[in-house]
């Protein structure tokens, strides 16, 4: 069973709920057939990155398998510190229409979920008490489907937030690095919603790879997630919602939790299997950033701790040929780079981050109390390697091991998917898979 995983063309998406007082960051979970367990799991390790909810992406909610996935995560989401919310996926389920199933209405189609759900003790409500409902399009469902007049003469008194999820990324082809994180998309629609009494929901994500279902692009990725945090932060006052994307969209390469192969799809070659493509290093990064953006503070790592961080890189060069296969749209913005993001503690003095590729420094930077990055080219193939010197040039942690670089493709296609490898205590030398 795949996961439902569209791509949209417009960025509206809306939800029910006033302005908010308190913040949550959230991250968007493709409803697919996990198991209990596994459904355990991703809850218990969302949990424990300091996440406050998942954003239920459900494409057709006729099909069986949504129902038994809702059950198993609202019975043991219920009586914790964790909430869910129905994220109706309009444009898959149009698609499931098209397909000549019985999902054919628009929002109607998903009221029996919603009937049996909304008041489940485990469903998030928005601080004037109302379940928090999020769509993905409105799909060219018109006024009437959605019960309201009028943006926002059209959809003012409909809606009581705005989350822009195109904004996440540089658009394809924009080979812009001023782009990359960049809040300018969403400023305007920020500023409307404050303008109404709306709340606004940003989204955050890594980069959007697609090779599947019909698509074949990449948007970057490099520094996005970094600078988007550190943009995200700056304005952290007017943003009541964070909302991570995602957290197991595994096709769309911007997961960061787990990838569960009974809800993949296993001609997906790049994030399945997940232990090939696994993006759980991003986690210390997100758990740093929750807290900065809810207590106001600077990103820090644990107490105690270091440093937190972790470099990433795609496994082919720019000059891979790869017989038979199709570079995805936006290729071209592609770069051979060693993207990294560490995070030290206040008080930090003196230390230097120092990037190797196939044995050769590419970069070495000071680096400083709070969040720090860099992207430095030149990557070459083989082994890559990040590690944190002190300020006595001796190393503290390091990253390395990931899948080597390679100017061939591993699954016979551009894969831009990245290797994310966490910093750890220590030393050692560069190695690849
Ligand atoms: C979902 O499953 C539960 C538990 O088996 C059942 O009680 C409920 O009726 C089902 N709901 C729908 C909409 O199928
Ligand atoms: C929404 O539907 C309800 C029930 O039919 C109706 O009373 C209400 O006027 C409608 N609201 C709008 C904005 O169309
Ligand atoms: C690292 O490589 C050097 C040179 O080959 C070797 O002497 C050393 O033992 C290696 N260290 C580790 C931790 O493998």
């Amino acid at each position: 069973m795949h996961l439902f995983n569209v791509l949209p063309l417009t960025a509206a998406v809306l939800h029910l709920l006033g302005r908010a007082q308190a913040k949550a960051v959230f991250a968007h979970y493709m409803v697919g057939s996990v198991n209990e367990a596994h459904v355990q799991q991703d809850i218990d390790n969302a949990i424990a990155i300091g996440l406050d909810g998942f954003a239920l992406n459900i494409g057709d909610p006729t099909e069986p398998y949504v129902n038994t996935t809702l059950v198993s995560l609202f019975d043991y989401a219920w009586g914790k510190d964790f909430k869910l919310f129905v994220s109706m996926d309009l444009t898959a389920s149009g698609a499931a229409c098209t397909a000549g199933r019985s999902c054919c209405n628009g929002p109607s189609d998903y009221d029996s979920i919603l009937s049996e759900f909304l008041g489940n003790g485990a469903y998030y409500l928005g601080p004037n008490g109302l379940p928090m409902i999020s769509t993905f399009q409105s799909d060219g469902f018109t006024i009437d489907a959605w019960n309201a007049s009028g943006w926002w003469s059209y959809w003012g008194n409909l809606v009581d937030g705005l989350f822009s999820w195109e904004a996440a990324w540089p658009v394809v082809g924009d080979s812009n690095s001023a782009d990359c994180g960049s809040m300018s998309p969403d400023i305007p629609v920020i500023n409307g919603a404050l303008n109404h009494g709306k709340s606004y929901m940003i989204a955050l994500s890594t980069l959007q790879y697609k090779d599947a279902y019909g698509t074949n692009l990449y948007r970057p990725g490099g520094l996005t997630l970094p600078i988007r945090m550190n943009n995200i932060l700056g304005m952290a006052s007017q943003l009541d919602f964070v909302e991570i994307i995602t957290w197991n969209d595994g096709p769309e390469s911007h997961y960061i939790g787990n990838v569960w192969p009974e809800a993949s799809d296993s001609s997906v070659k790049y994030c399945s299997p997940q232990a090939n493509f696994p993006h759980t290093a991003w986690q210390p990064l997100v758990t740093s950033f929750i807290a900065a953006y809810k207590t106001g503070n600077t990103m820090a790592p644990p107490t105690g701790a270091t440093a937190i961080g972790a470099m990433w890189y795609k496994t082919l060069l720019q000059d891979a040929t790869c017989s038979g296969a199709t570079q995805p749209d936006g290729w071209s913005t592609g770069t051979d780079s060693l993207t990294w993001a560490v995070v030290l503690p206040a008080g930090s003095k003196g230390m230097q981050i120092r990037a190797t590729s196939n044995g050769a420094v590419i970069s070495t930077v000071a680096v400083n109390p709070g969040l720090n990055f860099g992207s430095p080219t030149g990557v070459q193939a083989g082994a890559q390697m990040l590690q944190l010197l002190n300020s006595a040039g001796a190393v503290v942690m390091t990253a390395t091991g990931g899948a080597c670089v390679a100017s061939v493709c591993p699954a016979g296609m551009f894969n831009m998917n990245y290797q994310v490898v966490g910093l750890s205590a220590g030393g050692g030398n560069a190695s690849c898979k």
